[in-house]
Order: structure tokens, then sequence, then C-alpha cells
């Protein structure tokens, strides 16, 4: 049996005639903390929405914890914290999240001490009853990633989380999912702030839809003979396209 928790192999998605993914090819090892990174328009989120199973690829190979990214089988195994926050705007805070907990059917009291401790982990317990349309931009942000977490996945899918979320927050996050990596949790997460890809594992650059280099964030900045990862972003990730 693998150790691999995702899979893309030759992976392409067409919107219309569009090519958002060209052959994306790339693996996530159980346990890992692996992040996506590259520039607007790359194919990161998109490579999440086939991944998650909310946008079905044109072609290509994708497995997700053994399944296909469709099979219902995959649902409570999954968190999924989109780019854009996914809550019901007319719903309260707690509501948001006692209704995700509904649909992994977890049992009430083990859904109150969850519901509890991500208010209290993502500093929203003073908002608890508010509708989000009440909350600021990073507090919807927080409020999104606390839905993420309620299932307790064993794959936690992040895109772009600590966009818009003050510095003493983003700490926690990566707190958080440093102690969720260490309990066994697999990450994926998209970012554009440099310091963050540094904490993943491993790496991958995709442009155009493609995957341009993947490996630890040292070994990358070695292998292309600079001093950061910003500069292996700037000297590989080129916006024109491939010919
Ligand atoms: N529903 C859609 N219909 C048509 N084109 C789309 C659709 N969704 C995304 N695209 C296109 O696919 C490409 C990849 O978009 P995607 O959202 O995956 O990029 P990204 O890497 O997540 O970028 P960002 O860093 O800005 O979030 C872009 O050129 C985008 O315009
Ligand atoms: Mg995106």
């Amino acid at each position: 049996m693998t150790d691999r928790v995702v899979t893309f192999h030759s992976v392409r998605k067409l919107y219309g005639s569009f090519q958002a993914l060209s052959g994306l090819s790339f693996s996530i090892n159980k346990g890992e903390l692996y992040g996506l990174i590259g520039p607007n328009g790359a194919g990161k989120t998109t490579a999440i929405r086939v991944l998650t199973g909310l946008n079905r690829h044109s072609s290509g190979d994708v497995t997700v914890l053994g399944h296909q990214p469709q099979d219902p089988k995959l649902r409570p195994l999954l968190g999924y914290m989109p780019q854009e926050t996914a809550l019901y705007q007319d719903l309260s805070v707690e509501e948001n999240l006692r209704f995700f907990g509904k649909l992994y059917d977890i049992p009430a009291v083990e859904l109150n001490r969850r519901v509890n401790d991500l208010l209290a982990f993502v500093d929203l317990e003073k908002w608890r009853s508010h509708v989000i349309t009440e909350l600021s931009g990073g507090m919807r942000h927080r409020a999104s990633l606390a839905a993420a977490l309620i299932p307790k996945p064993r794959l936690l899918v992040l895109d772009e989380p600590t966009v818009g979320v003050d510095p003493e927050l983003r700490a926690n996050f990566w707190q958080r999912f440093s102690e969720m990596q260490r309990d066994g949790t697999t990450i994926l997460i998209t970012t554009h702030y440099m310091d963050e890809a540094m904490r993943c594992d491993r790496v991958g650059l995709i442009n155009h839809g493609q995957l341009v280099i993947e490996g630890a964030p040292a070994q990358l900045i070695h292998d292309a003979n600079v001093s950061n990862l910003e500069e292996v972003f700037l000297k590989l990730a080129k916006r024109e396209a491939p010919q």
C-alpha cells in the first residue's frame, strides 16, 4: 500500500478551450505539509477544486486517499478551506460550524466540544452569535478555517488560508497546522507568502497549469543557487506562456 495521500498524473483541466491545468503531476505523502505556490492564475485553486471533487478534470488521473475525487467516501476524510469564503452569510459563526458538523455526522457532545475549541482557536468566541455579514474580512477567513477543521480531517486542504489575517493569528494558525501535522494530518496549502512556503516539507511551484519544480524549500534554494525562496520563484515562475 502506498503512502501517497494525493496523486495527480498528467492532469488537464479545460475551461472551454482554455487549459487551466496542462498536464499537472505531483503527489503528496502521508503526513506531509505540502505547499503549492505559483503566480496568480497558475492553476493552484483549479488543482484544489479538482482534488476536492468540485470540478471534474478533463483528462489524466487523480486519486485522493485512495479514492476518486468525486467519491462520497472521501467527504468525511477531507477538510477544505476555499480561497473565497464559503460560509452561509445569514447564519451566525456558531450556526455555520454546527451546520458543517451535522454534514459530517459528528455526535452532539463531541460537536459542542469542537465548536468551542475552534471558536477559541480562531478567537471568535465573542462573535459566535453574529451573522457572517457582520464580520470583517479577516474574521470571515478565521471562521472559514474553523469550519474546515470541524471534521478532524485526514487531509486538510487550505487555499490561501492566511490572506488578510493579522500577524498574531497567522502565527497561531501555523502553530495549529504543525500540531495537526504531528497528529498525522496531511496538509496541502497554497500561499503567496514565501515565509509560509519555507515552513512546508515540500513545495511545488506551478505555472501555466504545470509543475515547474518541486522539493524541500532549502533544496530548491540550493539547486537554484540563490539565497531565498522568493528568488527561486522569480527565477522560475515566468509570466509568458510556454510555446
Ligand atoms: N470557472 C472558470 N472559467 C474559466 N476560466 C477559469 C475558471 N476558473 C479559473 N479559470 C482560469 O484558470 C486559470 C487558473 O486559475 P486559478 O484560480 O486556478 O489560479 P490560481 O493559481 O489559484 O491563482 P491565484 O493565485 O490568483 O489564486 C486562470 O487563468 C483563470 O482565469
Ligand atoms: Mg487561487
